[in-house]
């Protein structure tokens, strides 16, 4: 798909295309082309790739406390609703109305894969539920308590959790992360997961009153190196006055020049 569109917008066009379901996402470059050339390269991709139905431009990066983007109809039905497949699960969501990136497909099974039977597990940003749905599916966890501020967000977790046949593992939960721990969710878990690297490092305290005790900790922070994202996870945990170790951490995407998302994996004590 990506030479596709290379071939449509030209060499010298940096040019992204994302598939969500059966919707494509080009996302704009900077000094991109007028907005009728992707017009006609919405239509070439409907073209070419019969499993593609809509495509959109995405306008805009992703924003705000609910991370959505702001979308343009290009070409195909005028639909923003889909199924998005991962791992063997299934997620209905809108692209216009909650956080999709398949580029976590890796991350959200990497995680999965390091839970242990018996975990309980907090999702602190949990979107439509990806993260928790696929650890349900593929690990043994008791419980993922699955936490969105986003209402849009809640209800096709809602819907997720029954299509993926999750109920009474997976329990959303509507509201500020920090919140709902305090009221509802102190020293239940072995894991918690921190999906946002806007509040990952604020939110912290609450992360590590979720914990029962020792347990583990997923953090996503935006830095310009693998390290530096450590450190910054340490030295704030340091901070706290928690003794943690840290167990590894990863690129998981680059988010801007120079700037890249890094999970940051910890065992706290
Ligand atoms: C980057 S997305 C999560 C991605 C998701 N874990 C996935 O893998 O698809 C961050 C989510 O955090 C939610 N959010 C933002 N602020 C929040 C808060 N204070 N408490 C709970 N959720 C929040 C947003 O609505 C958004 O759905």
């Amino acid at each position: 798909m990506r030479e596709l569109l290379k071939e449509l917008l030209g060499p010298g066009a940096w040019s992204r295309v994302e598939i969500v379901g059966d919707i494509a996402i080009i996302k704009r470059p900077f000094g991109s082309p007028l907005k009728e050339e992707y017009r006609r390269a919405a239509e070439e991709i409907l073209k070419r790739a019969p499993h593609v139905k809509s495509v959109w431009l995405a306008a805009t990066p992703v924003a705000g406390v609910h991370k959505v983007r702001q979308y343009e109809h290009l070409a195909g039905e005028k639909r923003s609703e889909t199924i998005y497949r991962e791992h063997g699960c299934s997620f209905k969501l809108d692209i216009t109305k909650v956080f999709v990136s398949p580029r976590l497909n890796y991350e959200h099974l990497r995680v999965a894969k390091l839970v242990r039977e018996g975990e309980a597990v907090v999702n602190m940003f949990a979107g439509v539920g990806v993260f928790s749905i696929v650890i349900a599916k593929k690990a043994k966890p008791s419980v993922v308590h699955s936490i969105d501020i986003n209402e849009e967000a809640y209800r096709y977790m809602l819907e997720n959790v029954r299509l993926n046949r999750v109920e009474g593992i997976v329990i959303p939960h509507l509201g500020d992360a920090a919140k709902v721990i305090e009221e509802k969710l102190v020293g239940v878990a072995d894991r918690v997961l921190m999906p946002l690297p806007d509040l990952a490092l604020d939110y912290l305290p609450h992360a590590l009153l979720a914990l029962r005790g020792r347990g583990y900790l997923h953090l996503y922070l935006h830095a310009h190196s693998e390290e530096e994202a450590a450190r910054a996870a340490m030295e704030r945990l340091g901070e706290l006055g928690r003794r943690a170790r840290l167990l590894g951490h990863r690129e998981v995407r680059s988010v801007g020049p120079r700037l890249l998302q890094v999970a940051v994996d910890v065992e706290v004590g």
